[in-house]
């Protein structure tokens, strides 16, 4: 952190943001410097980070979720299949729609190597999830 917040004042770098961490680090990194953004593992079925995100969207701070698509092994069963079947999209899409839901701090950054599903992750920002569909995804992955 010493280190990151001496270059910021010397001007080469305009914000930080902390990747893996828990509240009490996030706290006390906010203690020294203001921090934009927080990069943890989450996703529909892997939510042990439920508690910063909350404390990110208490304070404004951007959620980025590594992981987001499980790196490609979401349950190709279950609930998501049936939302997705719903909506005529795949489980990778109903997995960034729900993330995109979960929260207004929420930035998903999906990986991956192909043009289609590219295309296909980015055409899932227009998903929308009703309630009951959102409850039943969430009750899925709770840690
Ligand atoms: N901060 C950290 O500690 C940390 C740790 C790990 C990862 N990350 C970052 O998190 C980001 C995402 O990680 P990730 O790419 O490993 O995991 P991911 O986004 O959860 O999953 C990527 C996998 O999902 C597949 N996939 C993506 N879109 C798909 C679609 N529409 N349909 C079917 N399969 C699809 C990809 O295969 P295809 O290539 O075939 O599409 C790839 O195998 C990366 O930017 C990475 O750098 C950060």
């Amino acid at each position: 952190m010493g280190a990151l917040i001496e270059l910021r004042d010397e001007g080469k770098i305009a914000h930080i943001g902390l990747s893996n961490v828990n509240t009490e680090q996030l706290a006390r990194a906010r203690e020294m410097i203001p921090i934009v953004s927080v990069q943890n593992r989450f996703s529909l079925e892997g939510r042990s980070s439920e508690p910063v995100l909350q404390e990110c969207e208490i304070q404004g701070i951007v959620f980025i979720p590594w992981f987001p698509l499980g790196a490609g092994s979401l349950s190709a069963d279950g609930p998501i299949a049936r939302v997705a079947e719903a909506h005529d999209a795949s489980p990778f899409q109903v997995a960034i729609a729900w993330l995109l839901a979960r929260s207004p701090v929420m930035l998903p950054i999906p990986g991956t190597s192909s043009v289609e599903h590219l295309e296909e992750n980015v055409a899932a920002a227009s998903l929308r999830l009703a309630q009951e569909e959102f409850e039943a995804l969430a009750a899925l992955g709770a840690e």
